[in-house]
């Protein structure tokens, strides 16, 4: 159900390949809400993906923009501004990519070209996106930009690799471009850390389906869907939040707070 809380406001949606993308749920809640917004992603996924149904459903210009480059950022940014006439009131960075897992290697015997290029894609583009606006004074004061990070970045899962150091690095790019931002414009910046979702991104880890029943399990309320997480963004780009800032912000069911569920002590009972 909309609650119009996005009336008015106008935003960029990076990410949305498919119609599992956490990107495109956030992309239909936004309009539902009563957004204006613009899609983005890198040229080769606009032409594997069906990104192009989204616009149409949306009524959303489609910007093609790889994350590591700041002039298709610029472009983009400027483009938006043209397109909307006028600033940009949220972004959502919704990228993430590891070559290592890709290419199955071992977070012992990492490739480091792989790693530089998945850091680059998952956690540094974070910070160009937010530089390349900031220099531009590209979004409107109270703006709100979010990344989707996951809790990795704080506990060790072994066949999430390099990922985890990805998305530190996301979190600490938030904590970090939140307080300029917020200093020099009221633009908040946070992380949302989400529940394991059935993506394509998600799928590519090793033992997905067993990080997310475990996770499942767990969790006092199960995991968060995309579309749940679509709704906690839609709220974050809300003036209901005006004032969070430089946040990571679990929305995992309860899972980042929990030692151990009844479920999982029934799983050892000897
Ligand atoms: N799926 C999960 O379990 C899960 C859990 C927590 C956080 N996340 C995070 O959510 C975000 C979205 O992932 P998703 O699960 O919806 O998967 P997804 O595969 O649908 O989305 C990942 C997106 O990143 C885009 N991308 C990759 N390289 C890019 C580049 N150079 N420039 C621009 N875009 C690029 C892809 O085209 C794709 O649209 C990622 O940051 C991911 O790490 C996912």
């Amino acid at each position: 159900m909309s609650h119009n809380l996005l009336k008015g406001k106008k935003g960029i949606i990076f990410g949305a390949l498919d119609d599992k993308s956490i990107a495109w749920k956030v992309a239909l809640e936004a309009v539902a809400n009563g957004a204006e917004i613009i899609l983005t992603n890198a040229p080769i996924a606009l032409r594997m993906g069906s990104i192009q149904d989204l616009g149409s459903q949306c009524n959303a210009k489609i910007i093609p923009a790889d994350a590591t480059s700041v002039s298709d950022l610029e472009n983009l940014f400027k483009n938006s501004i043209d397109e909307f006439d006028g600033k940009i009131d949220f972004v959502l960075h919704s990228i993430g990519m590891s070559l290592n897992v890709r290419k199955k290697r071992t977070y012992t015997d990492l490739n480091y070209d792989f790693l530089m290029k998945g850091l680059d894609v998952s956690a540094v583009s974070f910070h160009k996106m937010l530089q390349v606006a900031f220099k531009l004074d590209a979004i409107n004061h109270f703006g709100s930009v979010l990344g989707l990070s996951y809790i990795a970045a704080q506990r060790t899962f072994p066949d999430y690799n390099d990922m985890a150091e990805n998305k530190s690095y996301l979190e600490s790019i938030a904590r970090s471009f939140g307080y300029h931002y917020g200093k020099a414009k009221n633009v908040r910046v946070n992380t949302i850390s989400q529940s394991p979702t059935m993506t394509t991104a998600g799928s590519g880890v090793q033992g997905f389906d067993a990080f997310f029943d475990y996770a499942d399990q767990i969790s006092p309320m199960g995991n968060a869907t995309a579309e749940d997480c679509a709704k906690y963004c839609i709220s974050l780009f809300s003036d209901y939040t005006k004032m969070v800032t430089m946040q990571n912000l679990f929305h995992d069911g309860g899972f980042s707070s929990t030692g151990i569920s009844q479920e999982v002590v029934n799983l050892f009972k000897k």
